[in-house]
């Protein structure tokens, strides 16, 4: 028996690092997808595979690389984590061989370990008979995105599991915004690789140091998000655009930007884009512009020479799981 699951990654367009004190946040799910494979096996060990070159088994408290880096562990934990959350919670005995390929480039800002966090929730959980509740996957996958991000809001593993465009508020959950008009997103990666609880933390100190003005810029963080919802019901591309640069301006202000983004995102907005900003938790990762209808191509050639363009669109397909004989 083999069982298998797959679900999107995403892209922030508002309210990041806001969501974790409180503000609502907009965010889409894109067609890039992580699919988890798990079979199990006879004795109790939990080996995880990962088309990012690292494997390895968690037998007990040991772990035997079988190959990749010193980081492999680290890697691969994360995985170990959210299928051992689901043998606990069906209070099963089992070992398992889970394979992970993703189409989500790792550590920018566009959710792959969300992504691979609630797929594997979702397979191990219908390896073993349990097809789980969205709500379900969502508190299961909570404890492997705590590992990789330390103090997340819980954003990543909630649009993995629902897909669409939702807007989510930490502690109040979800509304999903039902709103598929395909937006003209171009996404730029930095390349630059990033922890997003490092970048957490870091806004954290930033709000510690001078907790008025993290106040007063959550406020407008807050109204920037609610401004946005009505924007997009009306499909008003060009509001929605002067809606990202002012929420820009609030992540440069708590210092979540870095040079590339803001270079990238200069280039969009010079070459026509409607409007621009970092996406996830900045600090180098990815940025996103919105162009006008008809014209990404031209945007995504202007930021070319400063970052990767990629072109995605938002789905509405969120977690899925079926069995294999
Ligand atoms: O992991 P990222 O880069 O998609 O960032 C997630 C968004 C943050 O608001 C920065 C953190 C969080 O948990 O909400």
């Amino acid at each position: 028996m083999i069982a298998a699951a797959s679900s999107p990654g995403k892209v922030i367009l508002f309210g990041e690092h806001f969501v974790v004190y409180g503000a609502p946040a907009i965010v889409s799910a894109i067609n890039r997808r992580a699919r988890v494979i798990v079979q199990p096996r006879g004795d109790e060990a939990i080996q995880v595979v990962s088309d990012l070159g690292i494997a390895g088994i968690f037998d007990e408290d040991r772990f035997k690389r079988i190959s990749g880096g010193n980081s492999a562990r680290k890697g691969l934990e994360p995985v170990k984590i959210a299928a051992r959350a689901v043998i606990e919670e069906l209070d099963i005995r089992t070992g398992l061989n889970i394979t992970v390929r993703s189409e989500i480039p790792v550590a920018v800002g566009l959710g792959s370990s969300g992504a691979v966090a609630v797929a594997t929730v979702s397979a191990v959980g219908r390896l073993l008979g349990k097809t789980f509740t969205r709500d379900d996957i969502f508190r299961l996958s909570f404890e492997p995105e705590r590992f990789v991000h330390k103090d997340p809001s819980g954003i990543d593993q909630t649009i993995s599991t629902f897909g669409g465009t939702i807007r989510y508020e930490r502690d109040k959950g979800i509304t999903d915004l039902g709103v598929i008009h395909s937006l003209p997103l171009v996404i730029g990666n930095t390349g630059i690789l990033r922890s997003t609880g490092d970048l957490v933390a870091m806004v954290r100190g930033f709000r510690d140091e001078d907790p008025e003005r993290f106040q007063r810029l959550l406020i407008r963080a807050r109204q920037i998000s609610e401004n946005a919802v009505e924007a997009l019901h009306r499909n008003d591309l060009e509001r929605l655009g002067q809606l990202m640069n002012q929420n820009q301006e609030l992540l440069d202000a708590i210092g979540a930007s870095h040079k590339a983004l803001d270079k990238a995102i200069e280039a969009a907005r010079e070459s026509g884009a409607l409007g621009a900003k970092l996406t996830g938790a900045g600090g180098g990762g990815c940025m996103i512009a919105l162009a006008p209808p008809g014209e990404t191509k031209s945007i995504a050639k202007s930021i070319a020479p400063i970052v990767e363009p990629i072109s995605v669109e938002v789905t509405k397909k969120g977690v899925i799981s079926w069995l294999k004989a």
